[in-house]
């Protein structure tokens, strides 16, 4: 038998460390990576269920590997669109014989050899903590960067957001893993490493929170460069201003999604704070830290008047972000927002979509 693996990533960054510590895996299992899927015995595809949009071009990506035949391969959907969907495409899609969702991925080189042995179809949507094994793995796609997952998993809720239904709750690693998991990397000529976490504020344990601890990775020796994504307005601390201030390892560049600049659409996301909390927060970074901002927004979301999405454009004008990631809102379903009327139009979500583009487009230009 060939030992021969694909594996495909859509979303965001924890998708991307997710399935290079996948690779990681493979590897030690004496797999090669092939460029093309019908050249490879494993097919693994990873997926995000965020937006409506990620989720359809991963569908299509999966219904076009019928074509290759199944000929003993294992192909597997992987990731959030597997937990939230795996059932549903187990039925519907029988060339697809492995689905995993993303507390179970450690197991997936362990499912292969069960699927080749035996021709079985395995579903596994345990939500559970990982096992550090998973991260143990030393490959990394980049010669000088990589992530690591300080958190899984969200248990915030924001009203639009499929995160902690199919990441599962927040669960916090070990400082003393991630601290290890940041030095054996040093070791091995990575100096630079982004902390991963759905908000990385909410890293808390009784004695250490998230500014002690990218004080701690900051100042583990060798670390070149630090930065962490993404942290949440409710949550982020002048502390945390000051850190960066600080230590001169630490990236001066901060991601904050605001998602909304009205105070009444704010309030239906769930977010837990104000346009009035958030712009006091943009003050105080900007007397702090003198450094870059980012964020992510969200046109069309329920019930989103023209002056409320006027509001969110005074805010990327005020803010003048140095990039930003602008979304049309797309229902979630089981999500609380899915319960409101999704009563923007495609064409107003796209007009209002474009307006901000552009808006955010001479921003960034004047920026360079
Ligand atoms: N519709 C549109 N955008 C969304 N995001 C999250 N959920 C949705 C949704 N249902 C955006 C948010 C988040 C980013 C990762 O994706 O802006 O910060
Ligand atoms: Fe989703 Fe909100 Fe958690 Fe971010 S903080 S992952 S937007 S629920």
């Amino acid at each position: 038998m060939t030992k021969k693996v694909f594996i495909r990533t859509f979303g965001c960054q924890m998708n991307d460390r997710d399935s290079e510590a996948l690779t990681g895996l493979f590897l030690e299992q004496g797999y090669s990576f092939v460029q093309n899927p019908e050249d490879a015995d494993v097919i693994l595809v990873n997926t995000c269920s965020v937006r409506a949009h990620a989720e359809d071009r991963a569908l299509s990506f999966l219904g076009s590997l019928k074509a290759l035949g199944s000929n003993g391969r294992v192909i597997g959907l992987i990731g959030c669109m597997a937990q939230n969907k795996g059932n549903d495409i187990f039925q519907k899609m029988p060339h697809i014989n492995l689905i995993c969702g993303p507390s179970s991925l450690e197991f997936i080189p362990e499912y292969v050899v069960r699927i080749r042995a035996s021709g079985e179809r395995i579903v596994d949507l345990q939500d559970r903590l990982r096992g550090e094994e998973f991260y143990r793995a030393s490959y990394a796609i980049q010669p000088n960067h990589t992530q690591v997952v300080i958190s899984t998993g969200c248990s915030n809720y924001c009203s639009y957001c499929v995160v902690p239904y199919v990441r599962g709750e927040l669960r916090l690693r070990r400082p003393e893993d991630i601290i290890e998991e940041a030095r054996r990397n040093v070791v091995r000529g990575i100096k630079k490493v982004t902390l991963l976490g759905q908000n990385v504020n909410d890293y808390r344990l009784p004695t250490i929170d998230f500014v002690k601890l990218l004080r701690m990775v900051a100042d583990s020796e060798g670390i070149e460069e630090i930065d962490f994504v993404s942290a949440h307005p409710k949550n982020t601390s002048k502390e945390l201003f000051e850190l960066m201030a600080q230590k001169p390892n630490i990236k001066k560049h901060l991601h904050l999604p605001f998602q909304s600049g009205s105070n009444r659409i704010l309030k239906l996301m769930n977010r837990g704070y104000t346009r009035e909390d958030y712009l006091g927060l943009v003050s105080d970074y900007k007397k702090i830290v003198r450094g870059a901002l980012s964020t992510d927004v969200i046109v069309g979301f329920p019930s989103e008047t023209e002056d409320a999405f006027l509001q969110t454009k005074d805010m990327m004008e005020r803010v003048e972000f140095c990039y930003a990631y602008i979304f049309k809102y797309s229902p979630r379903p089981g999500t609380a927002a899915a319960e409101l009327k999704d009563d923007i139009s495609q064409e107003e979500k796209e007009r209002r979509h474009q307006i901000l583009l552009n808006l955010q487009k001479s921003i960034s230009f004047a920026y360079k």
